[in-house]
C-alpha cells in the first residue's frame, strides 16, 4: 500500500495564443504546485476499486483516474487490480487542476507500487493522452507549458510565496470557459518575457490569465469577488486556469462572504520521488 499526496495548480500566468483545428486551444503558460493537496492510498486488489469522501466526485469509469490506470495497463500489459482511497480538499471546476493531479498521482502511485517499471519521462508522455493539464504534474512543480499545456518545461523553483486560495460557490465547465473565449482578438504578447521576468524573480506586473474575461462573462460575480480582493489590499488576484477559484499574494487576509478562504504555499518536488 502507498499513500501519497496530490497537490493543485495554479496558472502564474496564462496566454491562450491560439484555437487549434482540433478545438484545443494552444496555452503557454507558467503552472505552479501548491501545498493545496488531496490524499490518495492504492493498493494491489483483486478488483478495481475507488473510494472518495466527497459525495459529488465520480468514482465510475468517468473518472480520470481509472483512464490513467487503464492507460498504464494498456501501455505495460500489466493487469494489476487496484483498490484507491481518496480523500479531497482540492475544490473541484475550480481551475485548480485537482481531477488531472489525482490521474498524475495514480500513473506515479501505480508505477511506484510495482517498483518502477516505467520511468517517469516515459509516464510524462501518456499524460497527455489523459488530459491537457496532467503532464505538468511530472514536472518539479514550476513549469512553462505549451502545446494544449502538455508540453511541459520544468524550471528551478521560484522564491517561496504564501498564497490565499477563494473559491466562491459555483463552479465553471472548462470547456464552456474555452468557447467563450473570443479568440480571435487575444492579445498579442510575447510569453518569454513574463517567464524571464518570473525567472529572474521580478514577477510584478507580470501575472494575468487570458481565460479570466470569458469566465467573468460567464459568471459576472467573479468579477466582484476579484475586485472586493484587490480592494482589500492584495498585490495581486488571479483567476486559476479556467476558474472559479482566485489566488492572492499578498500581506492581506481574504475577508469576503460566501467564499472559502484557503492558505497555500508554492510546492515543488525533487525529480526522485513524488510531491
Ligand atoms: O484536456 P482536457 O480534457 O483537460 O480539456 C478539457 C477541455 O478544455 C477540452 O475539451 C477543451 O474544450 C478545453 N481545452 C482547450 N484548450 C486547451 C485545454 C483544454 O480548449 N489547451
Amino acid at each position: 500500500m502507498i499513500q501519497l499526496i496530490s497537490p493543485a495548480k495554479i496558472n502564474l500566468f496564462l496566454q491562450v495564443l491560439r484555437r487549434g483545428h482540433d478545438g484545443y486551444h494552444e496555452l503557454a503558460s507558467l503552472f505552479q504546485a501548491i501545498d493545496l493537496c488531496d490524499t490518495m492510498t492504492i493498493a494491489q486488489a483483486t478488483q478495481d476499486k475507488l473510494q472518495c469522501d466527497h459525495p459529488e466526485l465520480p468514482t465510475d469509469r468517468t473518472n480520470l483516474i481509472w483512464k490513467a490506470i487503464d492507460i498504464f495497463r494498456q501501455k505495460t500489459g500489466l493487469s494489476t487490480a487496484v483498490d484507491i482511497q481518496l480523500s479531497k480538499k482540492i475544490p473541484m471546476e475550480a481551475g485548480l487542476g485537482g481531477g488531472s493531479s489525482n490521474a498524475a498521482t495514480a500513473l506515479w502511485g501505480i508505477n511506484a507500487l510495482l517498483d518502477y517499471p516505467v520511468s517517469t519521462i516515459e509516464l510524462q508522455s501518456w499524460a497527455g493522452e489523459i488530459g491537457s493539464d496532467v503532464a505538468f504534474f511530472f514536472s518539479s512543480g514550476t513549469a512553462y507549458c505549451t502545446g494544449r499545456g502538455e508540453k511541459v518545461r520544468s524550471l528551478p523553483p521560484l522564491s517561496a510565496q504564501k498564497i490565499w486560495v477563494v473559491k466562491p460557490q459555483g463552479g465553471l465547465s472548462t470547456p464552456l470557459v474555452y468557447k467563450k473565449l473570443d479568440a480571435a482578438n487575444l492579445p498579442s504578447r510575447d510569453p518569454l518575457k513574463p517567464l524571464a521576468a518570473f525567472l529572474a524573480g521580478s514577477s510584478k506586473g507580470s501575472f494575468f490569465n487570458d481565460l479570466e474575461a470569458p469566465a467573468f462573462a460567464l459568471m459576472p460575480s467573479l468579477l466582484d469577488l476579484r475586485n472586493s480582493l484587490k480592494a482589500q489590499g492584495f498585490e495581486e488576484v488571479l483567476l486559476s486556469g479556467s476558474g472559479t477559484a482566485f489566488f492572492c499574494l499578498g500581506n492581506a487576509i481574504p475577508a469576503v462572504e460566501a467564499v472559502t478562504a484557503m492558505p497555500a504555499h508554492y510546492l515543488n518536488r525533487s525529480l526522485a520521488s513524488w510531491y
